[in-house]
């Protein structure tokens, strides 16, 4: 097998699942602005959808499966309950020349887990373990598999959860440091990181462990790895408005105009993948705007302008205007 996981060196960092946020735009932000390409996640896609969803849905469906070849390594994340459904959707994905597949195991939204999916599956490890084992034989020596999941449901279930997830033969296992309860509520648990490791040796030491939650820059993320002994890191909010994020060892050093040409950069990428295609509406690339336009006088104004647009080209424009009184 091709397994990149084992040719990354430590510390290293990945990009976490974002819906809504790390779309095939937002992600070439970072692969063109990174000094070394984190590890790249899609966004979560349903399994259930890929096998039901018909002709137009499934266009739509399908574009979160999106990626270009600068945007290596890369994830397709997907979620689901039946386990019949992750073979059958993998069946597809499996063309697609993703590099690995990981199965989310730890989204708290509410539609997610009414169908026993996400986080909810930390309540029925049974179905939980056929999802991985049964998706572990399909893939066979073809793909990589990871699980991303949380420490427990409503309280931190260190030894009976992970250790189970430990003991399916993984490649990979993303853990964000939170319960199901504690949603991102509270401040990851970072106090857990060394024990899970210990597991980790113990049960199965060729599954590589990234741990997720708060960091803040490299130099926070590579801290945490180190005192952890994670082999890597994810990063999800904090990079949020900063595709230089992986470029940048603690400070944010970017002036005005780069964060007002990445945006512009960032909008156009939305509309040449995304919104000219009909995949998503120009509310989706608005979430950015917010974390792109801040820290500077004039920039609370220039957002609520901006949020005020209803196409790339109006914002676009916008944008433009105030780079030349610059
Ligand atoms: C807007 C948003 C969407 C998210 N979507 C997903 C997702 O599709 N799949 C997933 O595994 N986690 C998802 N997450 C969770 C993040 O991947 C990450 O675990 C969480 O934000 C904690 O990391 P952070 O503290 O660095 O943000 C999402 C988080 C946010 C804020």
């Amino acid at each position: 097998m091709n397994n990149f996981w084992t040719t990354l060196n430590s510390p290293f960092f990945a990009l976490a699942p974002m819906e809504d946020v790390t779309d095939v735009a937002f992600r070439e932000m970072f692969a063109r602005h990174s000094h070394s390409n984190p590890v790249f996640f899609t966004e979560f896609v349903s399994v259930d959808g890929i096998v039901y969803s018909k002709s137009n849905d499934r266009e739509k469906l399908f574009s979160k499966l999106l990626f270009t070849k600068k945007q290596r390594p890369i994830v397709a994340q997907v979620f689901g309950a039946k386990p019949n459904n992750f073979i059958k959707a993998l069946n597809e994905i499996k063309s697609f020349g993703f590099d690995g597949v990981d199965i989310n195991m730890g989204c708290p939204d509410r539609s997610v887990e009414r169908q026993g999916a996400g986080a909810a599956l930390i309540k029925t490890p049974d179905i939980a373990k056929e999802i991985i084992t049964n998706s572990r034989s399909f893939l066979g020596e073809d793909m990589p598999l990871s699980v991303k999941t949380r420490i427990g449901y409503n309280a931190p279930q260190i030894e009976e959860w992970i250790g189970l997830l430990l003991s399916l033969n993984l490649d990979a296992l993303t853990i964000h440091l939170r319960t199901r309860k504690e949603m991102s509520l509270v401040p990851a648990h970072w106090e857990f990181g060394q024990e899970i490791l210990k597991m980790r040796n113990k049960i199965s030491p060729k599954t590589k462990i990234i741990l997720n939650g708060d960091i803040i820059s490299l130099k926070d993320g590579e801290n945490k790895c180190l005192n952890t002994g994670a082999d890597g890191v994810m990063t999800g909010r904090g990079v949020f408005g900063n595709p230089s994020f992986f470029a940048q060892y603690e400070e944010d050093n970017r002036s005005v105009e780069e964060k007002i040409n990445q945006l512009i950069e960032h909008i156009k990428l939305f509309d040449k993948f995304l919104f000219s295609k009909g995949y998503k509406g120009f509310y989706v690339m608005k979430k950015h705007f917010k974390a792109y336009i801040n820290g500077w006088n004039g920039a609370k104004e220039l957002r609520i302008a901006l949020m005020e647009t209803t196409s790339p080209e109006s914002a676009i424009k916008i944008l433009k205007e105030v780079l030349k009184e610059k």
